[in-house]
């Protein structure tokens, strides 16, 4: 219940801190049920900011939102410089990260799409 009230007031904006909200269990039990009643409509608000606001924040950082999980993940940012050598009059470009011959595309989307439910495919150059 600490860490619930804790969590609670470093989400809560500012202006929202004065409200009458149990922070601990003494507060809580101390509470009369005319009261309860009274500010349940406001604890309810609260409880679905507090997980509107972690979702946010724990979906921007996520390791699974990553797109690249496989190529040069050392490195900062990842750019590549071709030399075009077209093939059968095209050049086929990886999109979506899974190639083995990144940064062409190997045919790897397919497993990919089929796996995830994505729709990735390859970027097609055609020779004039
Ligand atoms: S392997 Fe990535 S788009 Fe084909």
């Amino acid at each position: 219940m600490e860490f619930f009230a804790d969590a609670l007031t470093k989400t809560l904006p500012a202006y929202l801190q004065s409200l009458p909200i149990p922070r601990n269990a003494e507060e809580l039990t101390a509470m009369t049920p005319e009261k309860a009643v009274e500010i349940a409509p406001l604890f309810l608000v609260l409880v679905v900011h507090f997980f509107v606001v972690q979702m946010l924040l724990c979906g921007s950082g996520s390791k699974a939102a990553r797109c690249n999980t496989m190529i040069k993940l050392d490195s900062p940012k990842v750019v590549d410089k071709v030399t075009p050598k077209f093939k059968d009059g095209k050049i086929v470009m990886c999109r979506c990260w899974k190639s083995k011959s990144f940064p062409y595309c190997d045919g790897s989307h397919t497993a990919h799409n089929k796996e995830t439910g994505d729709n990735v495919g390859p970027l097609i150059i055609l020779e004039k």
